[in-house]
């Protein structure tokens, strides 16, 4: 029973670039249905496991079980048909086409193969727009609208491929507190409302405790820490490496 409850199974996988170690053996599972915070220093191996999970890049070893196929040879759009999908760091709009081409595209090469109809796709992005409440935006070239709304755009556009599971990183990078916590509000409506999986990727520690069902902590591309939000903020090895005493503080007066 509880095997069914886990959607991807991340197997002492490690990926070196030659003798740099960004992620050594590393395992954890993703429950179906959560939030998995994916948090750790600068250079901890977060982006670098999203990269070999989604097959950007190849994994030195190890496995990557999705429902039950080991998907870790396989290439990035096969892994996107079977439901996994991610979003970049750094974030690549399609420049002078507008919000709804944008989420289109995303739509398009999705994993529905209805939608590779135009008229189907063209339904399933103007759905997802409204979702994501860019409705207002939806013909506007993507070099004219906010950065808050660039986000939310970047976000409608891998919903669109109907991922199961989906790898969200540093997407909330460069907004303002306000701005943080309305999309960590539609985050959290859109992983109910679509039933996803998502494995969450963030520095701004309010936004992962808010958001995480559980967190698992990296360093030096190790696992160090895995836990509920409470149990890694008091951890003192996670204090160590990352949050730092003050910041722990922070977090737990802030209840
Ligand atoms: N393509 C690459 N070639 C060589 N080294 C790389 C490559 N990608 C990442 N690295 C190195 O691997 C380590 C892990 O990097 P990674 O980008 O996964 O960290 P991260 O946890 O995502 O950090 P950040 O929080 O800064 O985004 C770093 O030392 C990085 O310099
Ligand atoms: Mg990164």
């Amino acid at each position: 029973m509880e095997e069914n409850n886990i959607i991807l199974t991340i197997k002492s996988l490690s990926k070196y670039f030659g003798a740099l170690k960004a992620v050594d053996e590393v395992s954890f599972e993703v429950k179906r249905g959560e939030i998995l915070g994916l948090i750790g220093p600068n250079g901890a191996g977060k982006t670098t496991i999203t990269n070999v999970v989604t097959g950007t890049y190849p994994k030195t070893s190890g496995s990557v079980i999705f429902e039950d196929t080991d998907i870790s040879n396989l290439k990035p759009y096969q892994i996107a048909r079977k439901g996994l999908t991610r979003t970049f760091q750094v974030v690549k709009p399609l420049i002078g086409m507008t919000v709804e081409e944008n989420v289109l595209v995303g739509s398009l090469y999705g994993r529905d193969k209805r939608n590779t109809d135009m008229k189907n796709a063209s339904k399933r992005a103007r759905e997802i727009i409204k979702l994501v409440g860019l409705e207002s935006k939806k013909d506007s070239l993507v070099s004219d609208i906010t950065l808050p709304d660039l986000k939310k755009m970047e976000f409608a556009r891998v919903l669109a491929m109907e991922p199961e599971v989906l790898f969200l990183d540093e997407v909330m990078a460069g907004l303002n507190p306000a701005e943080v916590e309305e999309a960590s509000i539609l985050v959290k409506r859109v992983r109910r409302e679509k039933e996803l999986t998502i494995v969450y990727i963030e520095h701004i520690m309010k936004a992962v405790m808010g958001i995480s069902d559980r967190i698992v902590v990296l360093h030096h591309g190790r696992k160090i820490v895995e836990g509920t939000p409470q149990e890694v903020v008091n951890n003192s090895a996670v204090i160590e490496a990352y949050l730092g005493k003050r910041y722990a503080k922070e977090v737990n007066n802030e209840g």
